[in-house]
Parts: C-alpha cells; structure tokens; sequence
C-alpha cells in the first residue's frame, strides 16, 4: 500500500486542500452565465450552423426519473415511484415534451449536421421501458443524419437494468454504457441507501459483453460516510476483477446547502482530506497496476479504449458527464437542465424543473434559460483549463498559434503564481514553456493549478483562512 505521506508533501497538501475550488466541468463555470432569452439561444445556434467546418453534432437526452432517492446524490433528478397515481402520466408527459423539443432542435441545427455522439444521462434514463427507450431513439434516427460509428451511449441504473432492457439497448443501437457502481461496502450501501449486490453489477456487466457493448465505464464515488481507504480498496479491486474499460472515480460533492437530502447523511462519518487523499492514492496505485491509464482529474482507461486515445490525440473534453472523446462537436442538450456547448460559441442551459420544461415545450418555446456567449478572452482560457484537467499540461505553443497571443505576455501574472507553484511541487516549468502538473501533487490539487487561469474567481478564493497561498496575488 502506498502512504500518501510517502510521496506527497502533507504540509503543502494540508495548505492547498482548504481551499474550495471549482472542478472546472466548464470554462466559465455556470455561475459565470447569465440568463438567456429564445432570440439569445437561437442566434447561437444559428452562429453554429453557418461555420465553415462543421465537426458535427453531440446529443445529450436528460431523463430525471429515478424509483430511489441515494442520499448523496448531487444530479438533476426526479425521485417519481412507478406505482404512484399518475406516475405514468408524468413520464409519458416528459417524454412527449422531449420528443417535441428534438423536432425543434432538429429544425434548428438542421438535419444536414451529422451526428456523431449520443448520450443519455439522468437521473436514470433505465427508468424507462424498453419500449419508450427504443420509441425515442427511434425519433432520434428519423430526425438526425446518425452517423454510422456514433458513440450511442446510456449512464445504466443496475437495479433498474435487466438482461431484456439491455437487450432491447442493444437493438435500438447502443454501444457504450456507463454502470452506476458506487461503491461495493454493505455498510456504504445501506448508508447512503444505495443497495446494490456485486453480484447484481457482475450480472449486469456480463450481459453488457455478452451483447457487444463496445466500452462499458463504472462510476465510482470516494469520500462518502463509513468508507475508509481499506473498503475503498475493496471496491476498487471488486471493479477491476469485473474487467471495465473506464471508470470516473469521482470525489465525492458534498454540497448540503444546495442539496437538501443530503444533509441526512451522517457527518462524523466524513473521511477527511488526507483519509480521502489515501483513498484517491489508491485508485492511482490499483488503477495504474491492473493497466489502466490515469485521465485528467479523476478518469481512468484501458489505453485501447476511446479516452485514452482521445487523449492521445488532443480531443478530449471535460463535460458535465465527465469526460468526452467528443472534442470539437457541438453539444445539444435536450430534456430539463440539459446543457449545450456550441464549439467556440458558448453554452446554453435549459430550464431544471421538468414541469417547467414540459410547460415551456408544449408552448413551442425553447426551454433555454440560462447561457454564455464566450469572450475572446474566454476561449482562450477554456483552452488553457481544458487542456490541463485532460491532459495534466499546458503547452503554450498551440494556444499561440490558436489564438494569435504571446502566452507568456498574455498570463505573465498567471505564470508567476505558477512559478510559486513549481516551488510547493504542484508543477514543473518545462524548458518549452508547458506547465506540468506533478504527480501524484499537481494532479490531486489540480484546481489549484487551474483556478488562477480562472479570471471569473476572485483572488479570495485562493485564501486559506487569513493565508494567502498565492503571495502574487496579495
Ligand atoms: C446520473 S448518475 C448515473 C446513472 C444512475 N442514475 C445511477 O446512479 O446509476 C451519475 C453519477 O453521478 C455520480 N454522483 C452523483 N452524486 C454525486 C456526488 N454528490 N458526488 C460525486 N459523484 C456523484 C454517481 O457516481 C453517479 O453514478
Ligand atoms: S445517483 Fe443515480 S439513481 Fe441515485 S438518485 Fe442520483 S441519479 Fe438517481
């Protein structure tokens, strides 16, 4: 087992890991937006069909529905039982409003933008029959040029995912699922409320192979009550006898002022920093020992599978699901809270609550709420912040000549907190100019890294207590 006090300095750990720093799933993050009219929304959009070169187009359905509420969880989702009056109604709704909010969009985009990714997310969108499943994919195909080797992918439930609704998956063209694993500690388990056999998520993986699935990726969470990096070990271990090609093992949000459920949880229970250091430690230590390559902040891949080729060759992205080998497409969000990206353009977000998003389709308006048209100013630095959660670097060169800047002229106050950085151990200045996050240092603080590239964040949040880590900031 590796000590994380072994090889990480626990001094300057302690100094960065106070500070609460975004995760950067975008550049501006949301609370850089501002609210969006239709007019707003639709020039973007119009901006993004007239480019020259068109990469082609990302779809991501948003299906809130779920049977259980899991006490951390911190997605947009709807906790609706089946059995409950009018229960289907709501879904057949929803659904109706979705369908008509693709017709829209796909007359918008314009069905000669060709669609190369497919994702649905929730919420569980396993929560849906076979049936409506296939019914609205099927509407997917007839409205959009599906390109031939799309990625058609679906974050999968494994209480709600039996071996015919994977089957019927199979059949409506999916190749990629994402498991919600969590974690495999009956202790956790019932804590969080979240119980799930392994031999349920060994089932449900065996079936995904048996049909072909081309990647199958788990979500892992660590930092939840009652885990100690002994049963996070467990787990991670328990993952890997089940062969996946990917795994987000995400550090776990605990956001009570935000989320109200999940303030049930038991606090004194709470894995620290450095227990939870230990714990990330170990998914490096076991990640990297059964072959699988360390992504960005909190990814890992089978060096054959999509990400880390993408990777390779720089077209990796960082997204609301995690990350994308979708680099360059444009991001349509359909469904409540959905998020778009239109490449170089901005963001759009829809309206979150589905009653609202129901109500506004069935009105013929666009649910888009809230969005970002992007500065000059903001491509670059999403560049610069892209290119370290996915690849751990930044390389000054092709932003250069992206973007026409001198790059040490144009973040000279950025580089010299970097230089302060490199003198805690978090990054290398290389003799080219790239800025190296350290492993393991840089890549576990790597917010801290990315936050001062951030010119929405104030110099507050590099403040610990009454310290200011960055004396070039004071
Ligand atoms: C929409 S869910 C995945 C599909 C399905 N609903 C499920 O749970 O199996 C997306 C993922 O977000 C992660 N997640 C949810 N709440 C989280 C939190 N508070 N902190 C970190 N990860 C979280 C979980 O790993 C979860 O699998
Ligand atoms: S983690 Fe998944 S299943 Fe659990 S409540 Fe959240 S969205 Fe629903």
């Amino acid at each position: 087992m590796i000590a994380p006090n072994s090889i990480v300095d626990l001094e300057v750990f302690r100094r960065y890991s106070g500070l609460s720093l975004p995760r950067h799933v975008s550049y501006p993050m949301p609370t850089g937006w501002n609210d969006m009219d239709e007019d707003g929304a639709l020039a973007m959009l119009q901006d993004s069909n007239k480019r020259e070169q068109d990469n082609g187009l990302s779809l991501y359905l948003h299906i809130p529905f779920c049977e259980a509420l899991c006490k951390f969880c911190a997605c947009t989702r709807v906790i609706l039982k089946k059995n409950v009056a009018g229960a289907a109604d709501r879904v057949d709704a929803y659904l109706s409003a979705i369908e008509r909010d693709l017709d829209r969009m796909a007359s918008v985009v314009g069905s000669r933008r060709v669609v190369r990714q497919i994702h649905w997310g929730g919420g569980s969108p396993t929560y849906l029959s076979s049936e409506q499943i296939q019914r609205l994919q099927g509407k997917i195909n007839d409205l959009f040029d599906v390109a031939p080797d799309a990625e058609i992918a679906m974050e999968i439930d494994p209480r709600t995912a039996p071996p015919d609704k994977l089957q019927a998956l199979r059949a409506a063209g999916f190749n990629r699922v994402s498991l919600g694993v969590q974690d495999f500690s009956e202790q956790v388990q019932m804590h969080v409320r979240r119980i799930q056999p392994y031999e349920m998520v060994r089932e449900t993986v065996s079936v995904c192979k048996a049909l072909g699935f081309e990647s199958v990726n788990f979500d892992l969470i660590y930092g939840l009550p009652y885990q100690t990096p002994a049963t996070v070990r467990d787990t991670i271990e328990q993952a890997i006898a089940l062969a996946p090609d990917r795994v987000a093992y995400y550090h776990y949000a605990q956001i009570p002022e935000k989320i109200a459920t999940q303030r049930g949880m038991d606090y004194t229970k709470l894995p620290d920093s450095e227990v939870k250091l230990e714990m990330f430690m170990a998914g490096v230590e076991l990640f990297g020992a059964a072959g699988f390559d360390f992504i960005g902040l909190d990814h890992f891949a089978k060096s054959e599978e999509g990400l880390a080729q993408a990777m390779e060759e720089g077209t990796l992205q960082r997204n609301f699901q995690g990350m994308t080998t979708g680099g360059g497409l444009d991001l349509i969000g359909v469904g409540a809270s959905s998020i778009g990206h239109l490449a170089g353009i901005g963001f759009l977000q829809n309206m979150r609550e589905s009653e609202d998003y129901i109500a506004c389709v069935e009105s013929g308006k666009l649910p888009v709420v809230r969005g970002k048209r992007f500065s000059d100013d903001d491509r670059i630095r999403q560049a610069v912040i892209s290119e370290l959660y996915c690849t751990a670097e930044i390389r000054p060169e092709p932003i250069e000549r992206e973007f026409g800047i001198v790059f040490a002229d144009y973040f000279a106050r950025e580089l010299t907190i970097m230089e302060e950085l490199q003198r805690d151990g978090l990054v290398i200045l290389q003799s080219n100019g790239a800025i190296r996050a350290t492993m393991p240092l840089g890549r576990v603080l790597l917010r801290t890294v990315a936050a001062p590239f951030d010119a929405y964040l104030d110099d507050d949040a590099y403040r610990v207590g009454d310290k200011n880590c960055f004396s070039a900031n004071a």
